[in-house]
């Protein structure tokens, strides 16, 4: 009995051991560190959100509570370090799987809406802008998550200098493809950060909507990640000034 509960768990072990499972819980505007959970709305989960066209696609669901009220001022032109764990919980020491499972590859995108009120609970019908994707590097065989990985669940996006002043949401997303050779099958890990823009200029960027944006036949969402040379990031173009 023992040695059949043994081999369960070690099971169960390996299975869990497959699974990227990140969450995006804080940043960091220009080198400063906002804390954890705030001006960020963190799912209380490390569940990946696999359907397209669910709500939950635009910035995840299931929020620890409260959510912050926090809205994070960044100058136009500055840089989000969004800050990826393993778990809701942030960084809580030493763990082989954090910010990610090495062994899962995939894309790193993100997005910013204009909203009236960045700590609005209704995300539904906004309009978003692509400003940041890391696909594969063709030459160095790196993907958006290692470089995620090997920066310690760091990654910078920079906030365009022509964007216009006011609230938005940024939201970051990290696309697990390992087991994306059909849809559904890509795992999207994303949350969305609070923040009021300073100092913007008067871009006017062209938008998609989620759900919307991504179909289960675009580019990107289904991939073979095993021996890949080359790889479209879902979404449009990414918007520069
Ligand atoms: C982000 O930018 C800062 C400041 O330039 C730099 O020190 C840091 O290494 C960058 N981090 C990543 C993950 O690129």
């Amino acid at each position: 009995m023992k040695a059949s509960f043994l081999s369960l768990a070690s099971l169960v072990l390996v299975i869990s051991s497959v699974k990227a499972r990140t969450v995006f819980s804080a940043f960091a505007v220009n080198g400063v560190e906002e804390g954890h959970g705030v001006a960020v709305r963190v799912p209380s989960t490390n569940n990946p959100v696999k359907d397209i066209t669910s709500n939950d696609i635009i910035c995840n669901t299931n929020f620890i509570q409260p959510v912050s009220t926090v809205v994070a001022s960044v100058p136009a032109g500055g840089v989000v370090a969004a800050e990826f764990h393993h778990t809701p919980a942030g960084y809580v020491g030493p763990d082989p799987s954090d910010p990610l499972d090495p062994t899962d590859k995939g894309p790193v995108l993100a997005y910013l809406a204009a909203v009236p009120d960045a700590t609005q609970e209704d995300v539904t019908g906004l309009q978003w802008f692509k400003i940041f994707e890391e696909g594969l590097n063709p030459a160095t065989h790196q993907w958006g998550s290692d470089l995620l990985f090997i920066n310690g669940g760091y990654v910078n996006i920079t906030i365009p200098s022509c964007v216009q002043a006011g609230q938005y949401l940024l939201r970051v997303e990290s696309i697990s493809l390992a087991s994306a050779t059909s849809y559904p099958g890509a795992e999207f890990y994303m949350s969305c950060a609070q923040l009021e823009v300073t100092d913007g200029g008067d871009a006017k960027p062209e938008t998609v909507s989620f759900p919307g944006a991504y179909t289960p036949t675009s580019p990107g969402i289904t991939a073979n990640i095993y021996g890949a040379t080359s790889y479209t990031c879902p979404g449009p173009a990414v918007f520069t000034c």
